[in-house]
């Protein structure tokens, strides 16, 4: 499918494909209420998610599984515009598929960049330093984290910058670029302020959310938000509801109510715009925009049309 083909989202329209969907009998499993797994598993879950990821990376290692998304900055077209020396998190970055169009289309961008698989990571490393991007050595920081299950380092944003960033916004980033941390070559050495970086301007979740168990939601938003400044976004993209890989899941791999395991352990999760909106909202957030993109794509091989919806959003952080 084109860049193109992926930024048009109004193909159909989200309301009639429920329609469809909800009253095709063969469907039927897919809106059966969901018996809870007891919450004690919980924390166990947590980890045996991110270790279905490792096995996934190594399974997928020789190959760019993720593709660019070079639709991102058509979607997220403040990726460009912000201020110099803003700095981006991409959560879950995988090997790189949103981080490289972020730093290639905004020459000034700083980007942070987790997951909870070093061998994705090093692969992104690899991706990402042979794409000819200017000064990428300074521009892009990718490190170890699990945000559903440890949350983040706090050399992100330590408590007391979090304390001072509520009551006075900007004050430790501002030390930060006094401390020359940030320069106009664009060249950055992140922690040298002794305590963290101040936070960051973007958070963005492409695909990720979907793989966190439902319950852990909440808790791993609310880690973006305590990372973001005041006045800060988070871009959101993600699988929707009635998704055609939804559609696809069998019975026996329903996990949950609109949660679904595949056979390698991973999950993924299919958002409607309702459990969005309460999802970020519950944590503060502020809604700026929330839609289904719709997409009609035709599989060539089989000749076959495949109907499918995202979920794309813009949160802001109280200011
Ligand atoms: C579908 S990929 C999306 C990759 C990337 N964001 C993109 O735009 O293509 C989901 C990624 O999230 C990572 N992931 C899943 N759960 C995670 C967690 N709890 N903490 C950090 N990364 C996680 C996976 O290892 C995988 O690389």
């Amino acid at each position: 499918m084109s860049a193109e083909a992926e930024y048009f989202s109004k193909d159909f329209e989200w309301e009639t494909l429920r329609q469809e969907i909800e009253n095709n009998p063969s469907y039927q499993y897919h809106l059966l209420p969901f018996t809870d797994t007891p919450s004690q598993q919980l924390e166990i879950q947590a980890s045996e998610d991110s270790e279905a990821w490792k096995r996934f990376h190594h399974r997928h290692s020789s190959g760019k599984f993720f593709k660019e998304r070079r639709y991102l900055l058509k979607e997220f077209p403040e990726l460009v515009s912000c201020k110099e020396f803003s700095k981006v998190l991409e959560v879950g970055c995988g090997n790189g598929s949103s981080v490289i169009p972020i730093l290639r289309g905004n020459k000034d961008i700083i980007v942070y960049a987790c997951d909870c698989s070093s061998e994705t990571l090093e692969r992104a490393k690899e991706i990402v330093h042979s794409s000819s991007i200017f000064a990428v050595q300074n521009r892009f920081h990718p490190f170890f984290c699990d945000f559903a299950f440890t949350g983040f380092p706090k050399w992100l944003v330590c408590d007391s910058c979090i304390e001072s960033l509520s009551l006075k916004q900007q004050e430790c980033s501002t030390d930060v670029k006094e401390g020359g941390v940030a320069d106009k070559s664009g060249s950055y050495l992140s922690r040298e302020c002794g305590c963290c970086i101040g936070g960051v301007d973007f958070v963005s979740l492409i695909f990720t959310l979907s793989a966190v168990p439902l319950k852990k939601m909440s808790p791993a938003i609310m880690e973006c938000f305590s990372v973001l400044k005041p006045g800060g976004l988070l871009l959101f993209r993600d699988y929707g509801l009635y998704d055609m890989t939804m559609l696809r899941f069998e019975q026996e791999k329903r996990v949950g109510f609109r949660e679904y395991m595949r056979s390698d352990g991973t999950r993924s999760y299919f958002f409607c715009l309702d459990t969005v909106r309460d999802l970020f909202a519950g944590v503060g957030f502020i809604e700026l925009e929330l839609e289904y993109c719709c997409v009609k794509s035709l599989n060539r091989r089989k000749g076959k049309s495949m109907q499918r919806v995202w979920v794309h959003g813009k949160f802001q952080k109280p200011a």
